[in-house]
């Protein structure tokens, strides 16, 4: 006879794990952890130390996903994971937390001697900030098999090709379109996420459903013009490219807020050269724009490249506009999340069901399997920033309901 385990003692690890991989960072003094670095690499080597402490087969594919095995007593395999990699300056739960509550659950399954009914695969996926290489999802859309194979050449800031990052870590570049992921036996996919909003804490309820999540357009997009002397070229005679920056800057906050459901954010921005008494002659600008309508996003979108045009015409400047990303909402699935919202009800919670404006690797996986997603209460709905905060029974009822949710039996269509 099995005996149950109190969630608390596996929320604990979580939460000293979290801790420790926060000690992995590109940068010192504050979380980093881009995309193929070595901080990123010993983050994935402790990963998949607890996954074979948990009784996990692990390998590593062409692009650096960590990938852990359990076998179950009936076929199809189900997916659970999220990222390791963070953006800059990050909190610790963005992404580890549901990698390690993922494991958190396989290992309890282990320890209570219950066979899952299906093999279950954790994946802590390569990169889904896109930080390093400016698009998102690399790692699960490498196990997907839609990765753009185009994106091996594109370089970093410092001009590292994906290819050749890929190649310094010990993976695969050529074998990278070849690890997709055979979805004939994949029941499908969930991904326990911190909400990084304020609504579960708003509900006063640990965990929520997801029911969505929002499309994402991303772009660089450059004003130039002609650089020169601080002091000594009249103000009419300049072609000073951040002026235009900072007006087309307006603009997208302007056109956000005057559109329901739109978030649009400039990220970045790289003046060139960047000194004090030299007039810029180059912006280069990170957009971000998302809706959970895939129409009025791209009709933003469409309207903020007009603009960025118009405003470079009236100064005599040039722009260009640089796709960097496109993926349209994602639907999770009705099936998994009634299965989910029937676990989070067992687990003695309200059901509230929200959708997501974050991206996830959830959003890539639903290429080949349908998805689900558990959000985890975050304190102030702070996320992207290192105050960003879970609580430890939270992350005990994400893992009472994960566990419950495995237990339960998932047919091959995804329903229960
Ligand atoms: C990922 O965190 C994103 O939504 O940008
Ligand atoms: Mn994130
Ligand atoms: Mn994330």
């Amino acid at each position: 006879m099995s005996t149950a385990t109190p969630a608390s003692r596996y929320a604990t690890t979580v939460l000293e794990r979290c801790d420790a991989l926060a000690a992995f960072s590109d940068d010192p003094g504050r979380l980093t952890r881009r995309f193929a670095t070595s901080a990123w690499r010993a983050a994935g080597e402790a990963i998949e130390g607890w996954m074979r402490d948990a009784g996990m087969a692990t390998r590593r594919d062409a692009i650096g996903n960590v990938i852990g095995r359990l076998e179950g007593a009936g076929a199809g395999t189900f997916v659970l994971g999220s990222h390791l990699d963070t953006v800059v300056d990050a909190g610790r739960y963005d992404g580890p937390l549901g990698v390690l509550v993922a494991i958190a659950c396989a290992q309890r399954l282990r320890d209570e001697d219950r066979e899952p009914p299906f093999a279950i695969e954790v994946v802590a996926f390569a990169d889904e900030e896109g930080v390093r290489y400016g698009t998102a999802y690399l790692g699960s859309a490498t196990l997907a098999g839609t990765l753009d194979q185009a994106l091996l050449a594109r370089t970093d800031a410092n001009g590292i090709s994906m290819a050749d990052a890929i190649d310094a870590i010990g993976g695969d570049p050529g074998a990278v379109a070849a690890a997709r992921r055979d979805p004939a036996d994949l029941l499908g996919y969930c991904e326990v996420h911190i909400e990084q909003g304020p609504v579960l804490e708003d509900e006063d309820v640990p965990v929520g459903v997801v029911t969505a999540i929002a499309g994402q357009t991303r772009a660089r997009v450059t004003f130039a013009g002609s650089p020169g002397h601080a002091g000594t070229v009249p103000m009419a005679m300049r072609h000073d490219a951040l002026p235009a920056a900072a007006e087309w800057i307006l603009a997208v906050e302007d056109t956000a807020r005057s559109s329901d459901g739109l978030v649009a954010t400039v990220g970045d921005a790289r003046i060139d050269p960047g000194a004090a008494n030299v007039i810029p002659g180059q912006v280069i600008l990170a957009l971000d724009v998302r809706h959970a309508d895939d129409d009025a996003r791209a009709a933003a979108a469409a309207q903020l490249r007009q603009r960025a045009d118009a405003i470079a015409r009236a100064r005599d400047l040039r722009s260009a506009w640089a796709p960097m990303q496109d993926n349209p909402a994602v639907e999770c699935s009705p099936a998994l999340a009634d299965a989910l919202a029937d676990a989070v009800s067992a687990a003695g919670h309200r059901v509230v069901r929200l959708p997501s404006g974050a991206g996830h690797d959830a959003v890539a996986m639903s290429a080949i399997a349908p998805v689900a997603m558990l959000f985890v209460r975050c304190a102030g709905g702070i996320s992207h920033h290192p105050a960003e905060a879970v609580a430890p029974d939270d992350v005990a009822a994400a893992i009472d309901v994960l566990t419950g949710y495995l237990a339960a039996t998932v047919s091959s269509d995804g329903t229960t």
